[in-house]
């Protein structure tokens, strides 16, 4: 989940920084810590790195698209990655990642959704092609699916969220690719 800037995380932010000052060759493990803190790496600390490290923005932006563990907006609570590898393309992924985007609300473009209880993410092989087609949500693996099986997957998630609703336990049961 993402954290919202404030004194306490910018404090932690400058520990960081004193720590790697000067040392631009630091600049992949400074992002990494920064991102640890508030779960993507917010614009706001580019300068503040760039100054520290001597590195240029430019430098620190082309670190963080060409990582695509960097994430550049605040992203949901729990991940979700739908595999759109050839295994799971075969036996529907298409119509799985739609029923996805669709239950989730996710217009073209957008990854996050509105209540940051998600973030999707499209990949390429999830590792468990003999139970194609596959998503996984946080460490949790679920295959065979069906867009029915999927939609009742984020629903329990969801439910599981909404401390009113009473439910206890896990959000969900997965099935492992080992
Ligand atoms: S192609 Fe989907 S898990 Fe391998």
């Amino acid at each position: 989940m993402a954290l919202e800037p404030s004194a306490e995380t910018l404090e932690k932010v400058q520990e960081i920084l004193k720590e790697h000052e000067g040392n631009r060759g630091h600049l992949l493990i400074v992002l990494q810590k920064i991102q640890a803190i508030y779960g993507y790496v917010p614009p706001f600390t580019f300068e503040m790195v760039a100054q520290a490290l001597g590195a240029t923005r430019s430098e620190i932006y082309g670190v963080l698209t060409f990582y695509n563990r960097f994430h550049l907006a605040p992203r949901g609570k729990h991940t979700v990655r739908a595999c759109r590898g050839t295994a799971c393309h075969f036996k529907g992924a298409p119509s799985i990642i739609e029923t996805i985007k669709a239950h989730l609300k996710l217009p073209p473009g957008k990854e996050t959704t509105e209540d940051f209880l998600f973030s999707l993410e499209e990949v390429a092989c999830l590792g468990a092609c003999g139970i194609s087609p596959v998503m996984a949500i946080d460490e949790e693996t679920f295959g065979n699916l069906t867009p029915a099986r999927v939609t009742e997957v984020l629903s329990r998630y969801q439910v599981a969220a909404k401390p009113a609703a009473g439910v206890s336990g896990g959000a969900a049961e997965g099935q492992s690719t080992t």
